[in-house]
């Protein structure tokens, strides 16, 4: 059974941002050409960044031919509209300034700041680091000393890419850095997961109907998954990888946000400090693990060979790169309790795994059995109900509900709704729905300092003992064969839930 969406519009908003001169560091990296400038790119052709913005890329060792180079195959992939028209390309090029300069010498800080002053007009920023974190630090205290975050002559916001820390100690120590030079209300913590119009539309399927709030709790409600699972690898990025794990790269940075968007209490208006205090409240009522708990409370797996749409797999130890013994997590699962009044007894199953069957990112709320079985006389025994909230692919939601079979029966049998939230076309990019909000100052959808830190503080147990482990149970690519899913979720009605 399929319904419709009356209003498919996107949620972002159209307010056209103030001219804003965009500078971002790593204009020659990867996240420059998949995301950032393929973004802007569409953002200036809709007329959602202003065209009077330039874009300033920080480039080490290189020419301007050579970067406009380097961008155009790059751009080519990943924007190819741009690059197929070369008067699009030439407009474009036309707004992108080159400041040469090391990220390690104060003078490339200080060129920003000339490029800046000719440029003229409002001095509105906006500073992009997208560079390895060990450099987060380093950037906010060289625009410090040139003099660029006072707000006195218009914005300067500085937007942060995940990895927030590794750890609860590394993720105060960058707060404390970028706070000795920022106002907490100029820092943006991308977390591309809050980008998402799917996870956006979780507080809007939560607070803008009247049947959801009644079931949403511990009367109702058995348990809750949120399931993140991939068929990609981890894509020649093993040197972060060995050290973050699936716990680090998924699990804190992305799903446990999702988590509090599922569980928070109504925030008492739609402002990016009403919903981010909702947050907090949902992190610090979380159980903390206590050390002999972990075991029955996490499971971590690494995939090893297998088939995924008929192409041989490699282990993840042969992937280049890692380590032949390693042992870091590609899977990784936690079962939370959060002890309040709404949620007490109600388990949140957070999990994610690289090379699984199928890319699938869903919410499941797992409702209780019906409390008596009136057609026990009959071999179907009602299943518990099910709201899936799918994120990605094919965003929308399912409900899994038990029907009378056709015919003369009283057998019952499930019958799954399914309401698609958008055609594809009509769902913005998470990077044009965040870098949109950031021009527009409305840090809703980006993590607070506390938020971060509150959840490395609760994943410190369990970053602990998995740091002692010496050896890891496998799973092969291409299958949901982790065995340990099953006693983790085995006092929950139905079990684990694997996507379908
Ligand atoms: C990133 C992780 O943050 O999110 C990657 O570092 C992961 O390992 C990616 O593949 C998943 O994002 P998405 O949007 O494809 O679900």
């Amino acid at each position: 059974m399929t319904m419709q969406t009356e209003n498919t519009k996107p949620l972002m908003g159209d307010e056209v941002a103030e001219p804003t001169n965009i500078v971002i560091f790593g204009a020659t990296g990867d996240l420059s050409k998949r995301k950032l400038l393929p973004a802007l790119i569409r953002m200036l052709n809709s007329g959602l960044v202003n065209s009077e913005s330039r874009i300033l890329g920080v480039v080490n060792n290189r020419t301007r031919e050579v970067w406009l180079q380097l961008l155009f195959d790059g751009l080519h992939t990943f924007a190819h509209e741009i690059t197929q028209d070369l008067e699009k390309w030439n407009a474009f090029c036309e707004k992108l300034i080159m400041v040469p300069g090391d990220l390690a010498d104060d003078e490339t800080y200080n060129r920003v700041a000339d490029a800046l002053e000719v440029l003229g007009g409002k001095k509105n920023a906006m500073f992009y680091c997208a560079i390895p974190p060990e450099w987060y630090g380093k950037v906010a205290a060289g625009l410090g000393k040139a003099g660029l975050i006072s707000e006195d002559e218009g914005y300067r916001r500085i937007v942060i890419e995940k990895p927030f820390g590794m750890d609860l100690e590394t993720s105060r120590k960058l707060n404390t850095e970028l706070q000795a030079e920022f106002n907490e209300n100029q820092i943006y913590r991308i977390d591309h997961y809050l980008g998402k119009e799917s996870v956006q539309n979780l507080l809007v399927y939560r607070f803008a109907n009247g049947i959801m709030e009644p079931l949403w709790n511990r009367n109702y409600i058995d348990h809750i998954q949120i399931i993140v699972s991939e068929t990609l690898g981890i894509e020649y990025r093993a040197k972060y990888y060995e050290k973050a794990g699936a716990l680090r790269d998924m699990i804190q940075s992305h799903i446990m946000q999702v988590m509090t968007l599922v569980a928070m209490e109504p925030p008492v208006e739609f402002t990016a400090d009403a919903v981010r205090d909702e947050k907090m409240k949902v992190l610090r009522a979380i159980r903390p693990f206590k050390a002999e708990e972990i075991d029955s409370l996490t499971v971590a797996a690494q995939y090893a060979k297998g088939v995924i749409d008929n192409e041989e797999i490699s282990s993840y130890v042969s992937e280049e790169g890692v380590s032949p013994d390693s042992i870091t997590e590609t899977f990784a699962a936690v079962r939370f309790h959060i002890d309040n009044w709404r949620w007490q007894g109600v388990p949140f199953i957070l999990c994610s795994g690289k090379r699984l069957p199928k890319r699938v990112s869903e919410v499941m709320i797992r409702f209780r059995k019906p409390p008596f079985n009136l057609f026990n006389n009959h071999a179907s025994i009602p299943n518990a109900n099910a709201l899936v909230f799918r994120l990605q692919p094919d965003s929308g939601i399912v409900l899994r509900i038990n029907a009378k079979k056709p015919g003369p029966t009283t057998d019952n049998e499930v019958m799954v709704m399914r309401a698609p939230y958008a055609d594809k076309d009509d769902v913005a990019d998470a990077y044009e729905v965040l870098m949109h909000d950031v021009l527009v100052g409305d840090s809703t959808l980006f993590s607070r300092s506390d938020e971060v830190n509150e959840s490395w503080s609760i994943l410190e147990p369990i970053l602990n003992a998995w740091e002692k482990r010496v050896s890891i149970d496998r799973y092969r690519a291409g299958t949901w064969s982790i065995p340990e899913m099953d006693n983790l979720t085995k006092d929950c009605v139905h079990g684990w839930h694997v996507p379908t």
